[in-house]
């Protein structure tokens, strides 16, 4: 069995989730869903992001202890995912102790290659990234990303000497030239190196709220070292060797286009630093803009998944942020966008077929299941589906899977428009055109499971199939013809209720 680990960024505890952490989270679920159909071994990681200044300034504002925040902000995390039909492994937070033990563990192997050492910093630093930026990168005075001023710093810190790993990135990158998706990124972290590395600061003594580096404890570690460490100790470095023998290197990380250079440049330094591998993927996701900004906290414009999932249902929303948006580019999130996505996809395409379908089945078949043709129409459009479906989830595209698999979807309905069999008497041949949309749906039942499980399952209960369709596997239960006849076909709700727009 393929092992496929994939993980989420961590996210940081001043902030309540909203549909960009959604977005990225849905992405890595349904990716792993795809992994678990297609019969691999599949690990999701997620968590939250609880140490550094940012979490400590917002605990103080509400007057807690910063654990106490933390304490009070992860599990809301932990709850939209599990409202979001989020199928996670494990939910690692940076304050449990399998983390600080680890991170002091890569720590220490960096201070002991030679790789960290003491110096003094002065510069102009971000709160809300966590990041120091030069003159050149600041616009007025102000973080790029967060348009808010930046503060003017100086400490002496431990940093990192990221600056002599310039050659050793740049090869192992030529070495693994589809390493990051999608490839212009690869691009753009290459040319970064290629510009000159500058050491990083990878400890604070100003700060308290983090942890204590392993030989200087009057220092705590850099949130963002603390940070990315997650990945690693959530899979047993520093306290379970032989787990992390057998989890390490991760398949994939997925991650936002804002943190690609802590991602891709500093922390396969800090593993190349410590001797480990670095992952072997990063697939690379745009933002979700609301109004053109990116959603923040600090933006300002946050959208609350939890209350669309209200209006939409897990599906419904799920759907929408999976195929609106090619993952990789920026997408913009409107909800008369939703709303036509789920009124076309959903209600019109999938939701109509379905009813179709069963409606005939029942009015004209009474209720029982033909089976398909070999020589099917539609028996062409399902196999290229069935192709496409598998290259866009293998290729880190869920917008590009989603599409073929509607095209299925899109073709079943026009068979059926062309033949109309809603019109015919019952006869021999209603009963095979049935046979074959029955057999088309059984197909994409088994496909949508990764963006739409609830759906998936509904539907294959609906055309008469007894248990869980996510144990399916793909692609031989996708080959045309598996669908048997003389079984009894359910009628049942609407799956997507139309939206008024
Ligand atoms: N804690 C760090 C990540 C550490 S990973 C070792 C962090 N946290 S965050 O909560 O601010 O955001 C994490 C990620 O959430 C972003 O990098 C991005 O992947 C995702 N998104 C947050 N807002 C987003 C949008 N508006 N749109 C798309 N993704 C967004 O950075």
């Amino acid at each position: 069995m393929a092992r496929f680990s994939l993980t989420t960024p961590i996210y940081y505890v001043n902030a309540q989730p909203h549909l960009g952490h959604a977005y990225t989270t849905i992405v890595a679920d349904a990716l792993a869903r795809w992994h678990r159909l297609s019969g691999d071994d599949v690990h999701l990681l997620t968590g939250t992001d609880e140490h550094g200044l940012k979490i400590q300034q917002a605990a103080d504002a509400k007057g807690v202890s910063p654990l106490e925040f933390a304490d009070s902000i992860a599990p809301l995390f932990a709850q939209a995912w599990d409202k979001l039909n989020i199928q996670y492994d494990d939910f690692i937070r940076t304050t449990e102790d399998r983390h600080k033990r680890g991170v002091a563990k890569l720590l220490q192997a960096c201070y002991d290659a030679g790789d960290i050492e003491l110096d003094t910093y002065s510069g102009l630093y971000c709160v809300a990234c966590e990041a120091y930026f030069t003159e050149e990168e600041i616009d007025n005075g102000n973080c790029p990303i967060h348009k808010r001023p930046v503060e003017h710093v100086e400490e002496e810190n431990y940093f990192f000497r990221l600056s002599r790993f310039e050659d050793r990135l740049l090869k192992w990158y030529a070495d693994h030239p589809n390493s990051i998706s999608p490839h212009f990124r690869m691009n753009e972290v290459t040319s970064f190196i290629k510009q000159g590395l500058r050491d990083f600061s990878v400890s604070r003594n100003s700060l308290k709220w983090g942890i204590p580096l392993p030989w200087d404890n009057s220092h705590v570690a850099y949130v963002w070292f603390d940070a990315l460490a997650n990945y690693i100790t959530a899979v047993g470095y520093g306290t379970d060797d032989a787990a992390f023998e057998k989890n390490w290197p991760v398949s994939a990380h997925l991650i936002g286009k804002d943190i690609i250079r802590f991602h891709c440049v500093y922390w396969p330094a800090m593993l190349m630093s410590a001797g480990i591998e670095p992952p072997e993927h990063w697939a690379v996701g745009g933002w979700l803009l609301v109004g053109g900004e990116k959603m923040s906290k600090t933006a300002g414009n946050v959208v609350n998944p939890l209350d669309l999932i209200d209006e939409f249902g897990v599906d419904g929303f799920r759907y929408y942020v999976l195929s609106d948006t090619q993952y990789g580019n920026d997408g913009d999130f409107t909800y008369e966008g939703l709303v036509a996505r789920y009124n076309n996809d959903l209600a019109n395409n999938l939701g109509n077929l379905c009813s179709r379908v069963t409606t005939v089945v029942q009015k004209k078949c009474d209720g029982v299941s033909a089976a398909p043709r070999a020589d099917s129409p539609l028996r062409e459009h399902a196999e290229s589906a069935v192709r496409d479906t598998i290259e866009g989830w293998n290729s880190f595209q869920p917008g590009k899977a989603l599409d073929a698999t509607w095209s299925l979807i899109r073709a079943t309905n026009a068979f059926l428009e062309n033949h109309e069999p809603w019109k015919a008497e019952p006869s021999a041949e209603l009963n095979a055109i049935m046979g074959d949309a029955l057999e088309a749906l059984r197909i994409v039942a088994i496909l949508c499971v990764p963006a739409i499980p609830a759906t998936a399952q509904l539907v294959w209960e609906r055309i008469g199939l007894t248990g869980d369709v996510s144990h399916e596997r793909i692609p031989t239960s996708v080959s045309w013809g598996l669908y048997p006849a003389g079984l009894t076909v359910e009628k049942g709700e609407p799956l997507f209720p139309r939206k008024a727009k």
